[in-house]
Order: C-alpha cells, then structure tokens, then sequence
C-alpha cells in the first residue's frame, strides 16, 4: 500500500506539520510506502495560469481547461504537475493535512486543485464521480481549527467546520476518491496565558494519539457518502427519490 501525505502549511514546527510527521511514522510503522510532500517547502506555485501552458492550443485567449488538457496530451505539462499527477496515480491513500484559514483551506492546497487536477487525464464529463481517475483510492482531509469545538458545531458560531469542508471533499470525490470522514483537531491556538498551555498541550498530544490510532485502521474509517450518477436527472437535478446527504445538494423543498 502507498500513500501520499500534503502539507499545506508554512511552518515547519507547526501543529500541522507535526500531524503529518506523525501520520508518516504511523502509516510506515504498519508497512505503507509513504511519500510526503510539503508544498510551502517546495515553493509550489498555487496560480494556474497561462505561463505554465507556453505549447498553447490557443493563442489569443487562456482557456485553463482545454490548455491543460492540450498540454496533457501532448507531454508539456509542468514537471511539478506531472511529479504529483504520478504520485496520484500511483497512491492508495491521500491525505491532505492544513489548517482552516478563512473558513477554507489554505490558497496554496486550493491552487494545488486548480493545477494537479488536470482537465483531461483527472477528469472530463464521463470520468468523474464514481467513474473518476481516482476510484478505489482514499482520501482523507486532516485538518486544525483555531476556534473551539462548540464553536465549530453544527450550531456554533463559527459555523460547521464538516460543512466547511464539503467543496473541498466533493472535489476529491469529482475525482473520484473514496471520501473518508474528515479529521478534524479544534482549539489549536498559540499565545496562550501561561495557566492554559499545560491543558493545551496535553488535548494536542491526545488528539495525536487518536490520529495515528485511527490512521493505524484506516482502510476501516468511515466514508461520507454522496449522490451517484443516477441519482441526477438528465439535466443534473436531484430526483426526488434520491437521498440527500448535505445542504449542498438538497431537495429543493428541504429550505
Ligand atoms: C489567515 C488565517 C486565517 C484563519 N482562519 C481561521 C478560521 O476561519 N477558523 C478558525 O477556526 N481558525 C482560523 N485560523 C486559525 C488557524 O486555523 C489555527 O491557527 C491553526 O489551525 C493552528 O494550527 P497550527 O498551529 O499548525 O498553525 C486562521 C489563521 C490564519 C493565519
């Protein structure tokens, strides 16, 4: 088994970092071939754009779709985007480790969307969903908060952080990924007065050790489940037999 481990984080001391050090030891402890990339460390460059298409199919106009299918299938694709494309296809298991910067992931891991999941070879009208480049691998979003759980719930004031993240899981699943329950660490702060670090450190080391006890079973973690292609009408609506299973794609009577 292979896995791919993203760190969408500019420190290298940080909490996240260290989430993903410790999925990294605990997938190799149990025999997974692990590859770790650290896109700030990489420099990896979030904006797609027209430079990194120079053999354009067409001049006069960027089109981000057709220019990265063009370069797709004619070998021109940047070699960053061809490295992580190979190490997408070559994975059982992802896992994309950030923490929550404005309500969503951070800009570098969205444009690491924009540019790896190429048009073409990643996904087109038929390959996607259930039929998508990535069926039968995991992919799973770890993910910190600054805010409190309470704060995070469903009726918390910040707002619910699994609901927060479902554009991002849905991507994954457009994909074609098996979706797992994301992972999700809350209160992770820094500055704390001196009286609250102790307290701090010891729900960080716990949620540690929870992490990589999961990870240790995690062809057994739970999936979220999402609408298949039949459960959509010939124009894309939901039938109305269909099960919903987020606000995102509701009956429309639901509110
Ligand atoms: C630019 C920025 C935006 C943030 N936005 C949020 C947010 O929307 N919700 C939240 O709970 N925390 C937010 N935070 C706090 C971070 O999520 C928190 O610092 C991080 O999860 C702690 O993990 P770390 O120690 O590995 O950085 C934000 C932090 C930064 C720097």
């Amino acid at each position: 088994m292979r896995a791919l481990i993203l760190l969408a984080h500019p420190e290298p001391r940080s909490f996240n970092a260290h989430l993903a050090t410790q999925a990294a030891e605990q997938l190799r402890r149990d025999g997974v071939q692990v590859e770790a990339i650290d896109l700030y460390a990489e420099g990896f460059d979030p904006l797609e754009a027209a430079h990194h298409h120079p053999q354009r199919l067409r001049r006069e106009r960027f089109d981000a779709q057709r220019e990265q299918r063009h370069s797709a299938e004619n070998d021109f694709l940047p070699t960053d985007v061809r490295r992580h494309l190979q190490l997408l296809q070559a994975t059982d298991l992802l896992i994309l480790q950030f923490p929550l910067w404005w309500f969503a992931a951070p800009a570098i891991l969205k444009g690491w969307l924009d540019r790896v999941l190429v048009y073409g070879p990643m996904y087109n009208s038929r390959l996607r969903h259930e039929h998508g480049a990535m069926r039968g691998k995991r992919a799973l979003l770890s993910v910190t908060t600054g805010s409190s759980a309470r704060a995070c719930a469903v009726d918390g004031r910040e707002g619910d952080t699994r609901l927060l993240l479902w554009p991002l899981m849905y991507s994954l699943r457009y994909v074609g990924f098996e979706v797992m329950e994301p992972f999700v660490v809350h209160g992770v702060r820094s500055g704390l007065p001196a009286d609250r670090v102790q307290a701090h450190g010891a729900a960080l080391a716990a949620a540690t050790s929870d992490y990589r006890e999961r990870l240790a079973r995690w062809q057994q973690w739970p999936t979220v489940p999402f609408n298949d292609g039949e459960d959509f009408e010939e124009g894309g609506g939901l039938r109305a037999e269909a099960t919903a299973h987020s606000p995102f794609i509701r009956h429309r009577d639901a509110g």
